[in-house]
């Protein structure tokens, strides 16, 4: 037993999902909470008198004015891609030829995918992002890399070998039968292993033969509490492309379905130019879209509709697909959504855009009775925010009338140096490459 630690300050209590119900029903800020936290979990959560009468013992460390969150879940990234972030002027197809494959080969050398794994979950925790779910490249090692970086920072994270074997360049394709044989090999190896996750990935059906995909389906089936992830209608070109690609196909999503990639367990990123019976076979299936709205105004992806997928009770995740995204901020991230659904015409309120950065990513991940929630018996993965970060913040977080209104220009003007701290498994993380 190790001696338990009262965080104070205002804390971001969720009971509810905040986009299917009226916001104010389903989360609540408590200006006067505290968490506690012993042995890597939170063991209760409430009024700050209260805690510090019931638990003397205690270890205390008053956040003041700050937000208590849960650590931010970033649910779709590709690790690789870090050193090519903000590269300038490419749409998807031409983007991932000239940018990401040539990046994604440096990769085959070991020392440099740890480098960069290392890199990416450091970036990750300096700006509060806690739990990612990670693409990686065809390399295995590429997997092992990343999956020991985030064991060594103890850290809850999800990812699977990314798998091509037509349309990617000499080095960076596999076969139907390696990618099941290395993914196999991968997911035993990690899945469940300590915080450890893994995801079936084929990248997405231009880069996979129809026996890739059959062959990843068949792993899935014999291996169902993975998640399998990959990408869904990102853009117009691409959506030719996979038709041209799958003359028998009737949509971007049967690609999928038809080699049984479909389930509660699917996370399809982008989903942006869905057709009406892909909307209701994702629906119906139970599967979880990945919004990445800074990659798809960054790329010029498109304009998701995200309020509209959500009320058809379609579980969505929030990410910052760097490097596809612009930035490893889900506070940017979380801004973006805000302009993207504004441009819809829908105005996403800050409880909204909080939830969907920590208890939604979570459940698209089906890692929500883990992390997201500040509740008794959920992993202690927190990310404590300062809502007045720089002086245009703090001037109108003085001027607001309520702490959504304090709240607000953080996700709107916030970057890392609003992440005053952030706690892993009960462990605070010194700020800035701890190891
Ligand atoms: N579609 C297939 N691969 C990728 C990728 O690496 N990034 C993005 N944004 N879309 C993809
Ligand atoms: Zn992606």
């Amino acid at each position: 037993m190790t001696r338990p630690t009262l965080l104070l300050g205002q804390t971001f209590v969720a009971h509810g999902n905040p986009l299917l119900n009226p916001w104010q029903d389903a989360v609540q800020i408590d200006s006067a909470g505290a968490v506690l936290i012993e042995d890597g979990l939170i063991r209760a959560v409430g009024n700050r008198d209260l805690l510090r009468r019931a638990h003397p013992q205690a270890a205390v460390q008053d956040y003041g004015d700050h937000l208590i969150c849960p650590g931010f879940v970033d649910a779709h990234v590709h690790y690789p891609q870090t050193a090519i972030i903000a590269s300038w002027g490419k749409r998807l197809i031409d983007w991932l030829n000239t940018y990401t494959f040539p990046e994604e080969v440096r990769l085959a050398d070991p020392a440099y995918a740890a480098e960069i794994a290392a890199r990416h979950l450091d970036l990750a925790l300096d700006h509060g992002t806690t739990t990612l779910c990670s693409y990686t490249t065809i390399h295995a090692h590429s997997v092992d890399a990343f999956f020991e970086a985030a064991a060594a920072r103890r850290m809850r994270t999800v990812a699977g070998k990314t798998c091509m074997d037509r349309n990617a360049p000499e080095g960076l394709r596999d076969t139907a039968q390696s990618a099941y044989d290395d993914s196999k090999r991968l997911l035993e190896r990690w899945h469940g292993q300590g915080r450890a996750g893994y995801a079936i990935t084929p990248r997405f059906s231009p880069t996979s033969t129809p026996d890739q995909l059959s062959a990843l389906g068949a792993l899935w089936r014999a291996y169902p509490d993975c998640l399998m992830q990959t990408h869904l209608s990102e853009q117009p070109d691409e959506i030719a492309w996979v038709r041209d690609l799958f003359p028998d196909a009737r949509d971007y999503l049967d690609t999928y379905e038809a080699h049984g990639l479909i389930g509660a367990r699917a996370v399809f990123g982008h989903a942006i130019h869905l057709e009406p019976r892909e909307i209701d076979r994702i629906a119906e299936s139970g599967a979880a879209l990945v919004h990445c709205p800074t990659s798809n105004t960054f790329i010029g992806s498109g304009l998701m509709d995200a309020a509209g997928l959500a009320a058809r009770r379609i579980t969505l995740g929030l990410a910052t697909d760097t490097g596809g995204g612009s930035s490893f901020s889900m506070l940017r991230t979380m801004a973006a959504a805000y302009e993207i659904a504004q441009l819809r015409s829908t105005s996403l309120h800050p409880a909204q855009l909080l939830w969907l950065a920590t208890a939604g990513s979570a459940r698209s991940l089906h890692l929500h009775d883990h992390i997201g929630t500040l509740a008794p018996g959920y992993e202690a993965d927190l990310t404590i925010l300062d809502l007045a970060s720089t002086s245009a913040i703090a001037q109108r977080t003085a001027g607001a009338a309520d702490i959504w209104e304090a709240l607000f220009p953080t996700i709107m003007m916030g970057d890392d140096r609003a992440i005053a701290d952030v706690w892993i498994a009960g462990e605070k993380r010194r700020r800035k490459h701890t190891t």
